[in-house]
């Protein structure tokens, strides 16, 4: 049997690409979106990946949003939290909402999610949680204090439910992509982006199927010795 992997904000930008990765690597997916029914519907006819509309920030649509995919492809193996927004303004300028909006979709997402799928991984005793991180939530960016605080937040929320994971065969990863090619980058004003492409010494964004390749390798059969590792994606951007 094919193993089940859900990507969540998985019909546009890195989302897409892990979609199609995954399929590549023979899973059954399931991509999860959020707003743009005509973005999902497209990606569902250029892939034949169905897509699955739900909030990630809230519980209960995360409850029966994977009930509803296991009812129609299967027990739940793999789930890649991708969805993600970006709410940026400085500190004077940024809003409770814009926090709020920011913690409950990129952080409480992986929280909702794991909750949905993490009972059947422990029974079936095999999962593959991948957490997609930011070099922002690792190293900070102005402008982003609800983003770094979301994405950092993710990267204890991977090592702490790792530990946890490990010996029902379920490994918890992270992504920490650099700046890649998609639309949420291309929001960051033009002049400011520049800026920041300069001080990426491989020269460049980073592309999405970029970051689905690391995807692929943390779900895969046998990378059941990788958990609680974050693994970064950013062109050399940030070095630790
Ligand atoms: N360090 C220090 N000072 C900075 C700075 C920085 N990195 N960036 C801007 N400033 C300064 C500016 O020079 C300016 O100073 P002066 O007033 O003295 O000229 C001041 O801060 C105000 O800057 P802005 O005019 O840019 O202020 P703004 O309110 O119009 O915009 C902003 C602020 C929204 C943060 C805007 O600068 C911005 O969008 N920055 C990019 C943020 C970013 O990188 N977001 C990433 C999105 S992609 C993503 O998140 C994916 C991922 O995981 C990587």
């Amino acid at each position: 049997m094919a193993r089940v992997a859900i990507v969540t904000g998985g019909t546009r930008g890195i989302g897409e690409a892990i979609s199609l990765a995954l399929k590549e690597a023979g899973m059954t997916v399931a991509a999860n979106y959020a707003g743009n029914d005509e973005r999902a519907k497209a990606f569902t006819t250029r892939t034949g990946i169905k897509a699955y509309k739900w909030d990630v920030g809230d519980f209960d649509a995360c409850q029966k949003g994977c009930q509803q995919v296991a009812d129609e492809l299967g027990p739940i193996d793999v789930v890649v939290n991708n969805a993600g927004i970006t709410r940026d303004g400085t500190m004077p300028k940024m809003t409770y909402e814009m926090w709020d909006d920011v913690m409950r979709t990129n952080l409480g997402g992986c929280f909702n999610m794991a909750k949905a799928v993490f009972p059947g991984m422990r029974e079936r005793k095999w999962g593959r949680i991948v957490n997609i991180g930011s070099i922002n939530g690792q190293a900070g960016q102005y402008g982003q204090v609800n983003y770094a605080a979301a994405k950092s937040g993710i990267h204890g929320f991977t090592k702490a439910l790792a530990q946890e994971g490990a010996r029902a065969g379920i490994t918890v990863n992270a992504i920490a992509p650099g700046y890649i090619d998609t639309d949420m980058v291309a929001a960051v004003p033009a002049d400011v982006l520049e800026k920041i492409v300069a001080k990426i010494p491989v020269g460049r964004l980073g592309q999405a199927h970029e970051i689905a390749r690391g995807v692929a390798f943390l779900c895969a059969e046998d990378a059941g010795f990788v958990t609680g590792s974050t693994l970064s994606i950013n062109g050399g951007q940030h070095m630790y």
